[in-house]
């Protein structure tokens, strides 16, 4: 932790000049890959949307972007992507990664061997290591930020995209440099960058979600027909709360199996977990106090539509103790 907090200064909200900042970091992005060739993989997200827009300004088309479908995000999200970056002018192409991701995750249960060998290893070495050697690309861009790098660093959570600071060599193991501009930002922050980056409004005050993906919200082994559940199951929650003014809110599916009725037969069936959260930055935050027919419509509602669920709960406890995801 000591040599982390010498070594990255924060840049806090109100001390953010976000046109200086922009310029600096195409500026950085610019002369360290000279006229070389780096890859991006974009998820959507504020943080990657936020890292393609200034690889994009800074390389134009020797940023190559992909959208890795890992088969663990929501649905329709990959189509989604890709279309909005056409509108502002950046091709990103889709890999196709769902196989290696399922093989590397059978089996796994434990949360930080999910993370590490399950989802880092397999988007590092295997995927990108595969972009890189075809691309020829020697500079891997990413939306790495402070917190991420702080709850990592403190052995709380091994966020998927943390590698230098835990002292990995990327050159050395995966074959290529990591250049990671956002590292200086908490996510409100980087909202504010992204506006400034010209991205619309749904990319500038998107929720966050994790770089594991679904796979953070399964407890126990990540199938596909796991995902499947936890994947309607978030699309419901979303919908039902997309009006409520919280910092993050997602589905959870539980290992255990509990006792339930329908069509009076017995149903050993599945649990999901509700969460919702109040945040700022993610470094605390306190479950939204939702109403109780919001609730009973989400209950209602997946336990109808989700296959073999009869239990759902929410969650009330603040973070910390908790965590915002589970895995
Ligand atoms: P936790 O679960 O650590 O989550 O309280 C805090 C925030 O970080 C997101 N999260 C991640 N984001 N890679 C990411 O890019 C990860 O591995 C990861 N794990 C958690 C989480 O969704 C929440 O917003």
């Amino acid at each position: 932790m000591g040599v982390f907090q010498m070594e990255i200064k924060e840049i806090k909200i109100n001390e953010l000049n976000p046109e200086k900042f922009i310029d600096e970091k195409i500026q950085e992005i610019s002369s360290t890959v000279g006229d070389g060739i780096a890859i991006n993989a974009l998820s959507g997200g504020v943080d990657s949307s936020t890292v393609t827009m200034l690889g994009h300004k800074a390389l134009g088309s020797r940023l190559r972007t992909y959208f890795i479908e890992n088969g663990l995000m929501r649905d329709d999200e990959p189509q989604q992507v890709v279309s909005l970056f056409k509108n502002l002018g950046v091709h990103v192409e889709i890999i196709d990664a769902k196989e290696t991701f399922f093989k590397a995750l059978k089996g796994i249960i434990d949360p930080e061997e999910k993370r590490d060998k399950g989802i880092t290893k397999t988007f590092y070495k295997d995927v990108f290591g595969k972009l890189v050697k075809e691309s020829g690309a020697k500079f891997l861009l990413q939306g790495t930020i402070y917190t991420d790098i702080e709850e990592t660093v403190a052995g709380i959570k091994r966020q998927h995209n943390v590698l230098e600071q835990l002292g990995i060599d990327t050159e050395e193991q995966y074959g290529y440099k990591v250049i990671e501009p956002l590292l200086e930002l908490r996510k409100d922050t980087v909202r504010v960058v992204a506006k400034h980056l010209g991205l619309p409004e749904s990319t500038y005050n998107r929720m966050p979600f994790p770089g594991p993906a679904l796979a953070a919200r399964v407890i126990g082994e990540v199938t596909p027909e796991r995902i499947e559940i936890v994947r309607k199951a978030t699309t419901i929650v979303e919908e039902e709360l997309a009006n409520i003014d919280a910092f993050q809110y997602m589905a959870i599916l539980h290992e255990d199996r509990v006792t339930g009725i329908r069509s009076g037969k017995r149903e050993f069936g599945r649990q999901i977990e509700i969460r919702c959260w109040d945040s700022v930055d993610a470094t605390v935050a306190t479950p939204t106090c939702l109403n109780f027919e919001t609730l009973e419509k989400l209950a209602d509602r997946i336990t109808r539509e989700v296959p073999g669920v009869v239990s759902v709960t929410y969650n009330i406890a603040k973070k910390p103790p908790s965590t915002m995801e589970v895995v």
